[in-house]
């Protein structure tokens, strides 16, 4: 029988190593040859000890989630973990790579655990809107305590082998050969005679706790910040918690039910959902594993503002020397100035080491000579938004930049096919659309125009993964994927106002939807003379906006805009409720209770039809690349899946006839549902099955 676990003899050790690439996921077949092995090694009275290990790259990375949801089949991983536990023979989990989620909770079936030195070892199940459901929550806090499991299990991230050796989840690193290491740590463990008790059994760490149960608030709220509208941290905290009075194998149950009704639940699926399509995201159509990436050892970015300085900050952190142009010296000393600025604020949070911040510095080449980019691999451009400006650089930039060079524009709006057009390298240029602040912010838009050659292409992904970014290809129109659908929210923003809400009401019924700011707020911090400036150029006008911009209200850096501000907090002004009933008056517009369900009607529903416009002119591929554009990029709230998931559960049939109301009673005929969205509704399909389809 073809089976992903074999079992082999080390003299008196038995070895069950599991081999089911590419990480050793717990699919069915793999439970069933774990238990299988473990039977037989168990029953064998020439065994004397038992070593789990892990063939390939890493030991077990976690669970199946493609089986998430379909109907399981024997044996579970708790019922595995359960025959483990009964083995009266020492048993030793031999662990590398990352040992995480159901894979940790197989170790800790274990009485000792091993690992390589550069292993990681976590429970991230919280980041699929899950908890641990194979006794993870009990076991990990028995093992470690809860001041260190409490933080592990909320926040999903790993710790390194160091770290869980002093916690006491590993009982040794080993150095060199890991399985011949475990097998020697197994006969030390027989020739002491050493006791083998139970991860279940083991109480100590819990003492402290359960004596004064009120520590175990305090330990949870110092890590519940971001939990705001989420089950599984609540979930998980309950499960936690019953580590301090309930008997484990009754609270194992409970956390069964817990972890059941995660996975069936909405958010759960939602966050599974953008897993799945952050990882399809990575593949591009036309691009395949044969288009090898250009190499990228220098970087070049031009212009030292706002998104430059971000950009460069990004290739000096992962060690790529960076040039930085500016084309006046005073700009130059000031991006360089915030640059500095950026990591000593980050040594002051705990994130960066202060010697580390000369180690990065000295990785830029700020200049005011735009000579200086002629070595570099990438040269990415992040001057004014301005068409005839970018021209005027890109030509000159392709009489400097070295052949084979990739030559990138942060442009947010513009054709970046216009901008390649005035080089005689089209194949070479493509956009590469960061966020603010570009440092920080994981979304990397990578804009393909028409000529944009594959390895070019390749190579901008493969800089975003390097840079840590997720970069998604999109096409080329104006705003690409993800600013063209928030100004289809931004005009109805504006328009709410004028229609009787105010922004904090506007706000306040995003932030309550899971945004972390509304499309006010947001404004306030990016400055709402940047938007007033533009419309300026185009002859537009935002009545509201561009009436407080008229004042001088520009947002916190003014401390004054939609909102009054004292350092960052807002709070509502009367002068703007007063300057915008005087607007709608102004217009004609009749003042009406707005309710909280309209506004994100209003808001969302017109995002959710460009969406669609989006996916049918082939902007994105999927509709799940949209869904990790506004995720990374805008806050999207996880747990709801992105607007393309979120409407899916809407059901697209009621989304499609609120906006043909919509597009009546407005006349504005930019609601009208885009054709793909009405043919969905029709066929009761979903965004997500369409991309499938697509997809075969
Ligand atoms: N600010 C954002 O949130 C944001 C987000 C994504 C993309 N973008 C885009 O990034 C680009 C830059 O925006 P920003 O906000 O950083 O602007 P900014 O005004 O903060 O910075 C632009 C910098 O470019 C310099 N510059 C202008 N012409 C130059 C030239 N020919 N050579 C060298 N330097 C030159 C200016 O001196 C200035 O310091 C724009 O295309 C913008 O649309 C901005």
């Amino acid at each position: 029988m073809d089976t992903p676990v074999s079992l082999r003899r080390d003299g008196n050790v038995a070895i069950i190593t599991i081999d089911n690439p590419p990480v050793n996921a717990l699919r069915h077949g793999v439970r069933k040859g774990i238990q299988n092995c473990v039977v037989a090694a168990r029953d064998d009275a020439s065994v004397e000890a038992i070593v789990i290990t892990g063939a390939g790259r890493t030991f077990v990375a976690g669970a199946d989630i493609t089986e998430f949801g379909k109907p399981p089949q024997p044996p579970s991983l708790i019922e595995v973990i359960a025959t483990l536990d009964e083995v009266k023979k020492p048993t030793i989990a031999a662990v590398h790579g990352t040992p995480l989620g159901g894979g940790l909770e197989l170790t800790m079936g274990c009485h000792f655990r091993v690992a390589a030195p550069s292993t990681r070892l976590g429970l991230p199940e919280i980041k699929l809107g899950l908890i641990p459901g194979a006794g993870g929550t009990q076991r990990l806090p028995r093992l470690v305590g809860l001041e260190k499991a409490v933080p592990m299990i909320l926040s999903g991230e790993p710790i390194p082998a160091k770290d869980a050796l002093a916690a006491g989840l590993v009982d040794a690193i080993i150095e060199g050969d890991l399985v011949a290491g475990a097998v020697a740590f197994a006969r030390k463990v027989l020739a002491e005679k050493r006791a083998l008790t139970r991860v279940k059994d083991r109480d100590e760490k819990l003492k402290e706790v359960r004596a004064n149960p009120a520590k175990f608030d305090e330990i949870v709220a110092q890590h519940v910040k971001k939990t705001r509208g989420l089950q599984a941290p609540a979930a998980a905290i309950d499960a936690i918690r019953l580590t301090l009075d309930t008997p484990i194998d009754e609270a194992q149950k409970k956390e069964r039910e817990f972890f059941l009704k995660l996975v069936g639940g909405e958010q759960s699926k939602a966050q599974r959902h953008l897993f799945f399509a952050e990882r399809d995201a990575a593949k591009v159509p036309g691009i395949g594993k044969e288009v090898k990436p250009r190499e990228v050892k220098k970087a070049a970015v031009i212009g030292a503002g706002t998104m430059g300085g971000g950009i460069s900050m990004n290739f000096a952190n992962v060690g790529i020397p960076v040039t930085i142009v500016e084309n006046n010296a005073d700009a130059l000393k000031r991006g360089m100035a915030t640059i500095e600025k950026n990591y000593q604020t980050s040594v002051q949070r705990g994130s960066l080491k202060a010697e580390d911040v000369a180690k990065r510095l000295a990785l830029f080449t700020p200049t005011t000579d735009l000579g200086a980019i002629k070595d570099a691999d990438i040269v990415i451009e992040a001057v004014f938004e301005n068409m005839p400006i970018k021209k005027e650089l890109f030509a000159k930039i392709e009489k400097i930049a070295k052949p084979g060079a990739v030559l990138a524009t942060n442009t947010s709006y513009l054709n970046v096919d216009e901008i390649a057009q005035v080089t005689h390298r089209h194949g070479d240029v493509l956009g590469m659309h960061f966020f603010s602040p570009a440092n920080v912010m994981k979304l990397l838009e990578i804009v393909r125009g028409k000529d944009t050659a594959p390895d070019v292409l390749a190579t901008a992904m493969a800089v975003g993964r390097t840079i840590r970014k997720v970069p998604v290809v999109v096409g080329v129109c104006h705003g690409f994927v993800g600013n063209r659908m928030l100004s289809a929210r931004g005009i109805e923003a504006e328009k709410l106002l004028l229609e009787g809400a105010l922004p904090q009401d506007v706000d306040g019924a995003l932030t309550e939807f899971g945004f972390p700011m509304g499309p006010f707020a947001m404004s306030d911090l990016a400055g709402i003379d940047v938007g007033w400036r533009s419309r300026k150029e185009r002859g537009v006008r935002n009545e509201i906006a561009d009436s407080l911009a008229e004042q001088g209200r520009f947002g916190q850096k003014t401390g004054r805009g939609f909102y009054l501000y004292e350092g960052r907090s807002a709070r509502p002004d009367p002068e703007v409720e007063k300057l915008i009933v005087d607007a709608s008056v102004r217009l004609g517009v009749k003042r009406r209770n707005v309710s909280k369900e309209e506004i994100i009607e209003r808001l969302i529903y017109p995002m959710v039809n460009e969406g669609a416009r989006i996916l049918e002119e082939g902007i994105a591929t999927r509709s799940g690349d949209i869904d990790v554009v506004w995720l990374y990029g805008y806050g999207f709230p996880a747990w709801r899946g992105g607007p393309m998931h979120w409407a899916d559960t809407v059901g697209l049939k009621k989304i499609r006839d609120r906006l043909h109301r919509l597009a009546q009673e407005s006349g504005d005929k930019r609601h009208e549902p885009a054709a793909l969205l009405n043919r969905l509704a029709d066929e009761s399909g979903t965004f997500d099955s369409y991309g499938q389809q697509k997809a075969a």
